[in-house]
């Protein structure tokens, strides 16, 4: 971490992004002669088609995410040493301890970074974007790498019909930077928990974790288990309000901005939200049909889709939007 930054207020860009899936890719086809499920009934009810998933055998979240991160740099046109600042937000690191911003820091030769991990579910991102923009506005970090890493493959119960379809492994990385221009960074940002709604989605390492009204629930130990009805009306509601808030805070209207990059959890849940604020199609970017949910890797790397597509429009701001676990959500407006 550095010290004091030149002094004045200090603006915040986005140097650039990068991302990685893994290369198997698991279609609805796989699902239906693996169990009692439908081509039909998961693009009907999800949006989704196929989603990607890790070979755990050699491969996890820490892999996707120094792929994300080195192709970031790689973009940004910077010098590892030059970062000094790794957050990687997940609920599927290989290991608690140590964390996988550490072990993809020294992998890719970022000596002079501070690194952590940061728990938010499908908001991970968003949240860890958050912190470290106002830790760059602050002086406090200068150039930052966030990622949003995801082996969900290594927590779903692939007989669990419900919740399997839904999820699949990617990371995706942005890097930011300190920059002169004080109006350029984050205009407005949110952040919200509900801890009184976490077991809609949880995964419980311990049987004790489990609450009694979901002892039923056969799904084992260490895999997510999902309230799939309770998280639809949650989700449905939060994200239109988060966007509404972001809207209404800042003054701006879906015509003002490039780009709504919201967190990829259902086909409908986003159509519902879109619909009610009458956002064009063309602004909410959708992935969800190649890649599934797969939690704080979805955001960033719609992010960097869009961003390497030029569909982020300088000049014009855009607006990143998500919710999850525990129960949590987060909005980020950005100025580029
Ligand atoms: N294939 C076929 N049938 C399935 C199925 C599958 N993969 N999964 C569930 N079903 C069945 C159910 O068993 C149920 O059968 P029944 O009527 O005989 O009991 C029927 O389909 C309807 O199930 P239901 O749970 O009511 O479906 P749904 O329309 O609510 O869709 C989800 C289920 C999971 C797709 C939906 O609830 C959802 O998307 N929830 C939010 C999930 C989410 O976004 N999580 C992450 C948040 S970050």
């Amino acid at each position: 971490m550095m010290g004091p930054l030149p002094s004045g207020a200090c603006g915040v860009r986005i140097l650039g992004t990068g991302s990685a899936v893994p290369d198997r890719r698991l279609t609805n086809a796989d699902f239906a002669r693996m169990m009692d499920t439908s081509d039909e009934w998961i693009k009907q009810r999800t949006g989704i088609s196929e989603r990607r998933v890790l070979d755990l055998r050699t491969e996890g979240c820490s892999t996707l995410a120094q792929r994300a991160l080195e192709r970031a740099i790689d973009a940004a046109g910077i010098k590892a040493e030059e970062l000094d600042l790794v957050i990687v937000a997940s609920v599927t690191m290989e290991m608690t301890c140590p964390s996988v911003s550490c072990r993809i820091a020294g992998a890719v030769g970022a000596k002079n970074a501070a690194a952590f991990d940061l728990v938010a579910a499908c908001s991970g991102f968003v949240y860890a974007l958050n912190t470290a923009e106002a830790m760059v506005r602050a002086g406090r970090a200068r150039t930052v790498a966030v990622i949003g890493s995801e082996a969900m493959s290594s927590i779903i119960d692939y007989t669990d019909r419900t919740v399997s379809i839904l999820f699949g492994d990617a990371a995706g990385c942005a890097i930011i930077q300190a920059d002169a221009d004080p109006t350029k960074g984050c205009i407005y940002q949110h952040m919200g928990a509900d801890g009184s709604g976490w077991h809609a989605l949880y995964i419980p390492r311990r049987e004790t974790d489990v609450p009694p009204e979901d002892a039923a629930n056969p799904v084992r130990l260490g895999n997510l288990r999902m309230n799939g009805k309770e998280v639809f009306r949650f989700a449905v509601t939060k994200f239109r309000e988060v966007m509404e808030d972001a809207f209404a805070k800042t003054g701006l209207t879906p015509d003002d901005v490039s780009q709504v990059i919201c967190h990829q959890s259902n086909v409908r849940i986003i159509d519902a939200a879109r619909e009610k604020l009458n956002i064009d199609p063309s602004k909410i970017y959708v992935n969800i049909d190649r890649y599934g949910n797969s939690s704080a890797g979805s955001v960033p790397l719609c992010l960097d889709e869009l961003w390497r597509a030029g569909k982020i429009t300088k000049g014009k701001p855009f607006m990143l939007v998500a919710f999850g676990g525990g129960l949590t959500w987060a909005s980020s407006v950005w100025n580029t």
